[in-house]
């Protein structure tokens, strides 16, 4: 099994994974009870991702979720994993107004969750603000590929960069995130060849969601590779069946409660010395 974190994981540490190809493992995050789980078993990178939307909430799409609410949820999970790096989303409109709009709320989710990167879904009109939150000091991860912040103009959540000329697009973004001062790259749905691609001809890290071996790191939704959702995309892979173990506790209680058998002696409380007898003279 893996160890627990015993030193904080850093945005160095990230780097010197691209240098040294150690292969590093992100997953989503949106509580202080799971982020602790994490830690413990060694997930250096947690990712509270707008996901939350989906996964927490139930809605359709990303789209929905608030900035508030994700920053709660940040500060939870920062709170549960002290030494991971966590990366926290910024969501749905709140970074598409203008540069001062982003660099405002950016600088929210930094102070009131206590994250170590936000991650924005980056179009070739976000350098600007991409280089403004790097000359403040802010470690921005640009995410692109498929963006389900897009799913308005993309129609369909499905693999990017399947065209010769929609990989180079991706490539030269990836160039362009870079110069302007992204701290790392996160690539979603896109083939390997093309994240290699990426790789070869970046000096940052690249993480992949769905994108093939070359990424220096993977991030799943950890719903799905708990196998918790209904259907899980074709690149997660299917580790265990926590859904199965949890209707199993999950119908026990129902059964104990409904059988007689909890609560039982061991589940109560005692009245102090004395208290019980003086109880039934009241
Ligand atoms: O919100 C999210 O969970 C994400 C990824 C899975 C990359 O952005």
């Amino acid at each position: 099994m893996a160890n627990a974190l015993t030193g904080k994981f850093t945005l160095n540490d990230l780097r010197a994974a691209r240098q040294t190809g150690r292969k590093l493992a992100m997953l989503t995050c949106y509580d202080f009870t799971t982020a602790r789980l994490m830690q413990s078993v060694g997930v250096p990178m947690l990712l509270v991702g707008d996901s939350a939307a989906s996964v927490i909430l139930g809605h359709e799409s990303t789209l929905p979720i608030s900035l508030d609410f994700l920053i709660e949820l940040t500060a939870g999970v920062r709170r549960g994993a002290p030494l991971a790096m966590v990366i926290a989303d910024m969501p749905f409109g709140s970074y598409h107004e203008s540069v001062a709009q982003g660099v405002r709320n950016v600088v929210r989710m930094v102070q009131l969750s206590g994250c170590d990167c936000v991650k924005l879904e980056v179009a070739p009109g976000h350098g600007e603000l991409v280089k403004t939150l790097a000359d403040a000091g802010v470690a921005v991860i640009a995410h692109f590929g498929l963006r389900p912040q897009s799913i308005g103009v993309l129609g369909a959540y499905k693999a990017q960069g399947r065209t010769a000329d929609a990989a180079e697009r991706l490539v030269t973004m990836a160039k362009q995130m870079q110069d302007h001062g992204a701290a790392a790259i996160l690539v979603e749905a896109i083939p390997p060849q093309v994240s290699q691609r990426i790789v070869a001809a970046t000096g940052v890290p690249v993480i992949g969601c769905g994108a093939g071996p070359a990424c220096h790191a993977h991030v799943v939704v950890t719903q799905d590779l708990l196998g918790l959702t209904p259907n899980q995309p074709k690149f997660v892979p299917r580790l265990g069946e926590a859904a199965t173990m949890l209707k199993q506790i999950l119908a026990r209680y129902v059964d104990e409660i409904a059988g007689g058998a909890y609560p039982a002696a061991e589940h109560q409380y005692d009245m102090l010395p004395g208290e019980g007898d003086r109880f039934k003279t009241l």
